[in-house]
């Protein structure tokens, strides 16, 4: 008796390993797969960098940046995962490897590759980096090269994050309240243009985020102590997408498929998970969770003598915002589970 239980017990065990090991190998599958692997290419600002800025000029290589996740300071502007992240998950990629990393990770360029760098926008903002024509570009140049061939790119998704650095250069620089209008026909003209540039690149499906309520923004919502979004610049928002989407609507009727382009509802998954933050888990919905300890300083600042000089909150998991303008993990995971629940995500695949 003993013994034939033993022998049962020993044959699950082994049955468990084995199951194990095969759902290990299925899952290797999935991610490498043999028909070929649905590529994704990212342009944009700080919600899509995943490692592009560069070090000396981003507090996203410091500490705390990248606690959760990798567990260190990685350039991403978050805890941990971003936007990026979230969207690879979704079309079972991994995250495209860094333009910058390329030449470092050669083995990961069959996954496409993210040209966002913090800071910028679809015109020149008040940070160096690339603007997303000069982004594109970088694309029209690997394929030029035989990077990335017409087959890779009809298998191929882009996904773009643009334009809250757009408005705070321009409010920065001319603020102008005569101007706003124009500026954002200017802004949405632009960024047109560059979807189309990246379907006659060959690319199947362009996904353009809307843009996100940048009066929720505790870098906006500071002024009423995290209290309080702020109207008059979530109003700015929602005219920038209303012309948005009657833009890519338009793109849309000119494609053969009607459906090449596609806008992600960033507003409305924002202000749903705001609005009902309990049933995310997160408890802090305006207050961010890394600040610098004055306003002179900001999350990841030390000072001469490497001295902290901002404060983390001790769960980045109940936080929605990271540091005055990013999503912790969590938020953007509470986002991307809204995403997928309004079904916004279900005309990605091509
Ligand atoms: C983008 O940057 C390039 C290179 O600096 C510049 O020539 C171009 O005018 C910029 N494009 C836009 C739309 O701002
Ligand atoms: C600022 O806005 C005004 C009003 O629209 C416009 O005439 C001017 O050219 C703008 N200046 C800059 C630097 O963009
Ligand atoms: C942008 O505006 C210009 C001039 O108004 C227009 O000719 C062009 O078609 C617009 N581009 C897009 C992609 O809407
Ligand atoms: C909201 O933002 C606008 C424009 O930036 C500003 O003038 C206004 O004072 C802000 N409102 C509140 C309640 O902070």
């Amino acid at each position: 008796m003993m013994d034939s239980h033993k022998q049962l017990f020993l044959l699950s065990l082994f049955l468990i390993l084995n199951l194990s090991v095969l759902l290990i190998i299925g899952d290797i599958r999935v991610v490498q797969g043999e028909a070929p692997t649905t590529k994704m290419f990212v342009f944009g600002d700080s919600y899509a960098d995943t490692g592009n800025i560069k070090k000396g000029i981003s507090n996203s290589w410091k500490d705390p940046y990248g606690i959760t996740f990798p567990g260190k300071p990685a350039g991403r502007f978050s805890d941990g995962r971003v936007l990026t992240d979230y969207i690879a998950r979704y079309l079972k990629v991994r995250s495209p490897v860094p333009y910058r990393l390329r030449k470092l990770m050669p083995q990961h360029l069959k996954y496409g590759m993210n040209f966002a760098v913090g800071g910028t926008g679809v015109f020149d903002t008040l940070t160096p980096g690339p603007n997303m024509t000069t982004q594109i570009d970088l694309l029209a140049q690997l394929i030029k090269a035989n990077v990335y061939t017409a087959s890779d790119l009809s298998n191929s998704v882009a996904l773009l994050s643009v334009a809250g650095n757009d408005y705070s250069h321009y409010l920065a620089t001319n603020g102008s309240t005569q101007g706003l209008a124009s500026f954002v026909a200017s802004v949405v003209n632009q960024t047109a243009t560059d979807l189309v540039r990246i379907k006659e690149l060959g690319v199947k499906k362009i996904v353009v985020g809307g843009l996100q309520p940048l009066g929720c923004l505790p870098q906006v919502t500071a002024a009423t102590s995290f209290e309080r979004c702020n109207d008059t610049s979530n109003t700015l928002v929602l005219v920038h997408n209303n012309l948005l989407n009657q833009a890519v609507a338009r793109l849309n009727q000119q494609t053969k498929d009607r459906s090449s382009f596609l806008v992600l509802n960033l507003y409305d998954s924002f202000m749903s998970v705001l609005n009902h933050p309990s049933t995310h888990n997160i408890q802090s919905k305006l207050r961010p969770c890394c600040v610098g300890v004055s306003s002179e300083y900001s999350c990841g600042s030390v000072d001469q003598n490497k001295v902290k000089k901002y404060l983390v909150c001790d769960d980045p998991k109940s936080a929605f915002f990271w540091d005055l303008v990013h999503p912790t993990q969590a938020g953007w995971h509470a986002v991307y589970n809204k995403l997928r629940t309004m079904n916004a995500l279900q005309h990605i695949h091509h």
